[in-house]
């Protein structure tokens, strides 16, 4: 029986259940509801006697306002995906697998924003300081005049933050916040999101941009950044693949910027370095194509990237043939296969197909259709594709290869890096570039062919 006022909050999702269950119902993660007290005031809200007066502030659409000022930290990967500069007063969610390099890119952040005389805070509440140092001397930030603290409880903090006025601050992280008025533990939905809405506040009334580090976990055994996406201005998440030393920071929400922009960086023993040109990393130019390779000159926010898509049709050796993709959508790999069986007659319902994008990259363009088809059929007929060409295209389930957005900046990109020509769709101005046009998936096979 629920103690009065005791609701069941999922640690995973955040929905809130009357009664206990092994599995939450709206997420379905087991054994994720906890019991917490809510800390509600009683009672409908009444008006203020200010807003009975006046009612409320309403204004008009034509008024002109201006741009919000910027923070340039200086790490331009970082500010790009933000928008150009962090805007003070916002705030970030930084959120990303434990151990792929949160907290080394923040520090990095409010180091170089700090030698720029930015009024930066480093808070950590995994680390001491002299931890945080350490790493600060390995990655040759020491001298940047960085304001570090240690503490996990909220007042403290939030007190702290009253009295020494910064431009930006960062929380590391959100999980290990603690506030007193809470009985729940630290960790948990209520603490995570009291904690969230108290430093938002906070960034509001002071004009302090606060970012916020947010371990992302799958278990749900400790809250999810997710209950807070909606309180932050932006949510920005840090990827990586394990193994490689690429990382890429990329917008999932921002009310001060574009979402689709990515940011690259390459983890190495003295931090993260900046890539500014992504597909001199993600592409080996270096020697033959080999058989079940092909470019795919792609567009990740507002950058033109090449790379690779690696692509192995082998004889199934047990029973049913196995499908293995990385890097792309296994959904849009199935529609692929499909499109080259009933469309280009080149079967492969019987033999094993991998797929990869090389360099541990995501792929999330329809654009890819074609790349990715080019690689498979490659591998199939075990023909080579030049070595000079790029191939991009959306693929229909009719067959057809259809035009897709801003050919012109990756015909460009692919004419920087040496490449002579593309497998474009049909009607593409190849610039620099010698186009091989096509409209059917079959004619695009069949020049491989
Ligand atoms: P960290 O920033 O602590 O990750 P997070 O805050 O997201 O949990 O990064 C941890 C990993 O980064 C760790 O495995 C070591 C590696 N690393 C480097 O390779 N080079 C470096 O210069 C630093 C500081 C960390
Ligand atoms: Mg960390």
């Amino acid at each position: 029986m629920a103690r009065d006022g005791a609701v069941y909050v999922c640690q995973s999702c955040g929905a809130t259940q009357t009664k206990w269950a092994g599995q939450c119902p709206a997420c379905s993660a087991w054994n994720s509801l906890v019991e917490e007290v809510q800390s509600r005031p009683p009672g409908a809200l009444a008006p203020s006697r200010a807003s009975r007066a006046r009612g409320l502030d309403f204004r008009t659409l034509e008024e002109e306002t201006p741009a919000p000022p910027r923070i340039i930290t200086g790490v331009d990967e970082f500010d790009r995906v933000c928008g150009g500069g962090v805007v003070p007063g916002s705030a970030i969610l930084l959120g990303g697998d434990p151990g792929v390099g949160k907290s080394t890119l923040l520090l990095q952040v409010v180091a170089w924003a700090a030698r720029r005389g930015v009024k930066c805070a480093y808070i950590s509440g995994e680390e001491a300081v002299e931890q945080v140092r350490g790493r600060a001397q390995r990655m040759g930030l020491a001298d940047a005049p960085v304001k570090l603290a240690a503490e996990t409880s909220l007042r403290e903090i939030l007190d702290g933050l009253k009295r020494d006025k910064f431009d930006l601050v960062v929380i590391d992280s959100i999980q290990t916040m603690w506030s007193d008025a809470h009985e729940a533990g630290p960790g948990s939905v209520t603490q995570v999101r009291a904690a969230a809405g108290e430093l938002v506040r906070l960034a509001k009334k002071q004009g302090v941009a606060v970012i916020l580090v947010g371990h992302v976990t799958k278990e749900g055994t400790i809250a999810g950044p997710r209950v807070i996406e909606h309180i932050v201005d932006a949510v920005l998440a840090f990827e990586g693949e394990r193994g490689y030393p690429f990382r890429i920071l990329r917008g999932a929400k921002n009310r001060f910027g574009a979402t689709d922009e990515i940011g690259v960086f390459e983890m190495g023993d003295v931090g993260l370095s900046e890539v500014k040109n992504p597909s001199a990393l993600f592409l080996d130019t270096s020697g033959e194509r080999a058989a079940g390779a092909a470019v795919f000159a792609g567009i990740e926010g507002s950058r033109p990237v090449l790379v690779e898509f690696q692509a192995l049709v082998a004889p199934t050796a047990y029973g049913t043939p196995r499908r293995a993709v990385v890097g792309w959508d296994s959904g849009r790999l199935a529609m692929v296969l499909a499109v080259l069986e009933s469309r280009c007659g080149l079967g492969l319902g019987n033999r094993d197909v991998y797929l990869n994008v090389a360099g541990g990259l995501r792929i999330n363009e329809p654009a890819a259709d074609l790349a990715a088809a080019a690689a498979l059929a490659s591998s199939a007929l075990d023909i080579a594709l030049p070595q000079d060409c790029a191939v991009f295209g959306e693929v229909s389930l009719s067959g057809d290869i259809r035009p897709v957005s801003r050919m012109d900046s990756r015909l460009k990109e692919a004419a920087k890096l040496g490449f002579k020509r593309a497998i474009a769709p049909a009607g593409t101005d190849g610039g620099p570039l010698k186009v091989i046009g096509v409209t059917r998936l079959a004619d695009a096979i069949r020049r491989i062919g």
